[in-house]
């Protein structure tokens, strides 16, 4: 079955026809919040608000493992996630919207791997191509098909937020070759990786990177509420589609 992680601006499915929700405990704690079943299209899917369903859980505290972790319990075999992000490549704006092809991760001190204790065989999973490319077009092909324009590929860099980046930091994610900052891409895709799990992401740009464009005085959090709204609706019709897509 496909599952939906939602970021910020995305706590529900607006037309998820919902059967149920399923409240679980994993080996790794609690995840963030019961897992939403339902209908979308038709199509059975399910839903995990990453933040949260009253957006309560900073990008540092989200139990990332256990979300997974529940997902993958309850059936999940693939996952669409969506994340806002700030935009650093000239040509992307606020409102844009990317699938992202590659990751560098500038987060620490987070639970990053189920691969740890000393009972297990060291493991290191290839992480050439951090999403999975067959989704990733799907995830495209829907945007077509829903007529939402959307940027195919980018480097997503994962900082640690809470905080915002200084411009200083943003000067050095383009010179690293960062197209886009969050703070939610990592370890999430690692994480998916290591249980096995089809993972792309859909990146959603709601501001301009701190000193860049409409930034370049600072990040304003009313603008970004303004962007994130009509940014996540065009999501919701490009989600609709892959699940369309998807064959339930
Ligand atoms: N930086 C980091 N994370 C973000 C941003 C940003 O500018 N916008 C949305 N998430």
């Amino acid at each position: 079955m496909l599952a939906i992680i939602g970021g910020t601006g995305l706590t529900q499915l607006a037309n998820l026809e919902i059967s149920h929700r399923q409240v679980m405990r994993t080996p790794y704690g609690e995840p963030s919040g019961a897992i939403t079943f339902g209908r979308l299209r038709q199509h059975e899917v399910m839903f995990l608000a990453r933040h949260g369903y009253g957006h309560t859980i900073p990008p540092h505290e989200v139990n990332y493992r256990a979300n997974l972790w529940a997902l993958q319990e309850q059936g999940a075999k693939r996952i669409v996630s969506v994340a806002s992000v700030g935009c650093i490549r000239a040509d992307l704006a606020p409102g844009d919207i990317v699938v992202p092809d590659q990751i560098i991760d500038y987060t620490y001190g987070r639970d990053f791997t189920y691969f740890e204790g000393r009972d297990r065989l060291v493991t290191h999973i290839d992480f050439t191509r951090p999403y999975d490319q067959k989704l990733r077009l799907q995830v495209l092909e829907a945007a077509r098909r829903a007529s939402e324009p959307c940027f195919d590929g980018g480097v997503y860099a994962a900082t640690q937020g809470p905080r915002l980046e200084t411009a200083a930091e943003i000067n050095r994610l383009e010179r690293d070759g960062a197209d886009m900052v969050g703070m939610t891409g990592m370890p999430e895709a690692a994480l998916a990786k290591e249980l096995g799990l089809t993972y792309a992401a859909i990146a959603v740009v709601v501001n301009h990177a701190a000193g860049r464009g409409s930034s370049k005085d600072g990040v304003r959090m009313e603008s970004i509420n303004a962007v994130a709204q009509p940014a996540m609706a065009r999501v919701r019709n490009i989600l609709e589609c892959v699940v369309e897509c998807d064959g339930g």
